[in-house]
């Protein structure tokens, strides 16, 4: 597993690797939780190329209702079509000879009307009823939907069926692969957790944020890439608002190598610190001088006193 999804540029830990084997194995659900920017996400998009499945990602939101997630019918199509079939029937194509308002002639467009040439699939009725393989179904921020959606999901993620009272009942052939994540905003729901796997995916250790940077940002000398992965590790240790999460490493790495930079010297640390932290408290934080001396340069000596 781990040989799978580092091929797609994503490197796991033992623990986690196992988390996504069971998952596939025991067809249950993964739950992941963690930090943001720390490779949720991209877990569910890995996992999918890894077992050549087509990724279907349900965003979830503040007030994401079932007809979102599920399905809607095309209002503008549906009205499109009565017009025409009104006009049809005028110009004589209507069964009682140009009179449009034949019982059988209202029951056939209503027919029509709610076939599913007029239904728009949203990600869960797509999961359960896919035109091509099983899926891998992300379904991504679980914790900014509310409770009433977190229960529906549940009675899905049990049954695998969804009921459309105009067409009937469909259901997964073969369950999806499904992969729920959460910034843990609020607290998902004990009786969701208990259906999935969990894995909480912390901040990585400094040898796995080394070998990321290097996997994502190839051109980065080796050197370089420990200095970075070293300071962003020292980083978290600071009383931050909003500690970096492996995101940003990446695109502190890419703008390191954009400027050209071999080595962290105060100055080049100071202008891309915006690519680590985003708040300007924290910037204010690093950036202020402690006890009258620069606490940036400070740290900064401390990690290129580290042997490599
Ligand atoms: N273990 C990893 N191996 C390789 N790349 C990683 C890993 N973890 C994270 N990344 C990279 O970090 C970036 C952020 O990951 P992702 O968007 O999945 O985080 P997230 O946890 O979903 O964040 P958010 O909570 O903000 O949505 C991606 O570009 C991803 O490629
Ligand atoms: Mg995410």
């Amino acid at each position: 597993m781990r040989r799978a999804l580092r091929k797609e540029g994503y490197i796991v830990d033992g623990s986690l690797a196992t988390a996504v084997y069971l998952t596939l194995a025991l067809e249950r659900p993964l739950f992941l939780e963690g930090e943001p920017g720390v490779g949720k996400t991209e877990l569910a998009k890995v996992i999918a190329a890894a077992v050549g499945r087509p990724l279907i990602r349900l965003q979830c939101y503040e007030g994401i209702d079932r007809q979102s997630a599920l399905y809607e019918w095309n209002f503008p199509r549906q009205m499109l079509h009565i017009r025409l079939a009104e006009a049809a029937g005028r110009s004589g194509g209507g069964e009682a000879g140009g009179e449009p308002a034949g019982e059988s002639w209202r029951d056939r467009l209503e027919e029509e009307l709610f076939s599913p040439k007029f239904l728009l699939r949203r990600p869960l009725l797509a999961a359960v009823d896919p035109q091509g393989p099983a899926p891998v179904l992300l379904i991504d921020e679980v914790d900014r939907s509310d409770e009433e959606f977190e229960a529906f999901l549940l009675e899905l993620l049990a049954e695998f069926q969804v009921t459309i009272p105009e067409i009937g009942t469909l259901k997964a052939e073969e369950k999806p692969v499904v992969v729920l994540t959460s910034n843990r905003t609020r607290e998902v729901h004990d009786a969701l957790k208990r259906r999935c796997l969990y894995h909480w995916i912390d901040y990585p250790d400094f040898a796995k944020e080394f070998e990321i940077v290097c996997v994502k940002v190839p051109e980065i000398s080796r050197r370089l890439a420990v200095r970075v992965s070293r300071f962003v590790q020292r980083l978290r240790r600071e009383p931050l608002f909003k500690k970096p999460g492996i995101a940003e490493t990446i695109h502190w790495a890419q703008a390191l190598v954009a400027l050209g930079a071999r080595e962290l010297d105060a100055a080049v640390v100071e202008e891309t610190l915006g690519c680590l932290v985003k708040y300007r408290d924290d910037l204010e934080v690093l950036t202020a001088e402690r006890e009258g001396r620069p606490y940036l340069r400070e740290l900064l000596q401390e990690i290129e006193a580290m042997p490599l």
